[in-house]
């Protein structure tokens, strides 16, 4: 079985002062437990201060986004050197937003991805179909070609530094999380197709579940054993759900 993991992805919230006093309040109340491992993604603005807070603790930094060139003249982009040097382990990468809203392809993700392996940052690779896509049952083709297409090139040492989040487009930030089953399946899915294209243990990949995520699901969702843990948009911003979350994500 691989660790749990719980992430929580900040979005477009929180200022720099608001990042500390939030991350604050994680601290105060959350008591590491081996079985789970904690991670936050603030705004990128927000990293270094969040990195100095978190110090030696065993709750790690990822960004939320990055860029696959490494240095140049590119207006506006992060490069993944400046991630690490920021105090980032992990970066996700390909998360609908960044799909839908800021038109990203298969080929950016894809490049990405490499760029972030290059420079020892542990990607946090997002797929998930539309609700238009699942009603025509093309969920299973969806997540084949995001992930086929975006970890393509790659060999199988490198899939134990990825991370794969499951994020349903139609459950995120809608309050309507997918069923444990509906998860299930596609975590299976997921698990599959890895094994077969780079011959993956599928015991020893990490799928984790994004999409309404809250303390009144998590346990639900957690009973999977296809459900490595969770993906947090909103129910992250508050520390007491958060820390919940990560709470009941512990076997220990
Ligand atoms: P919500 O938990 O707000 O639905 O967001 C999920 C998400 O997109 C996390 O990356």
């Amino acid at each position: 079985m691989v660790r749990r993991f719980i992430v929580g992805n900040w979005k477009m919230h929180k200022t720099i002062s608001q990042a500390e006093s939030l991350i604050q309040a994680i601290l105060k109340i959350y008591h590491p437990q081996t079985s789970v491992e904690l991670a936050v993604a603030p705004p990128f603005v927000a990293l270094q201060a969040v990195s100095g807070l978190l110090g030696s603790t065993s709750i790690k930094l990822a960004a939320q986004n990055v860029c696959a060139k490494d240095e140049g003249a590119f207006t506006g982009e992060i490069s993944p050197p400046m991630l690490r040097e920021a105090g980032c382990q992990y970066v996700i990468i390909g998360h609908s937003e960044r799909r839908h809203i800021f038109g990203e392809t298969d080929q950016d993700i894809h490049a990405k991805i490499h760029a972030a392996l290059r420079h020892s940052l542990l990607p946090i690779v997002c797929v998930g179909e539309r609700l238009e896509e699942r009603q025509a049952n093309q969920t299973q083709s969806v997540i084949q070609h995001q992930l086929l297409t975006g970890l393509d090139g790659l060999e199988s040492k490198d899939l134990a530094h990825i991370t794969i989040a499951y994020e349903p487009v139609w459950a995120i930030g809608t309050g309507q999380a997918a069923t444990v089953d509906q998860a299930a399946e596609v975590h299976a899915h997921i698990r599959f197709l890895l094994g077969k294209q780079w011959g993956v243990n599928p015991d020893q990949t990490r799928i984790i579940y994004g999409g309404s995520v809250t303390p009144d699901n998590a346990q639900m969702l957690f009973q999977s054993p296809q459900i490595n843990g969770a993906l947090v948009g909103k129910a992250c911003l508050n520390s007491e759900s958060f820390v919940k979350i990560a709470q009941l994500a512990t076997s220990d």
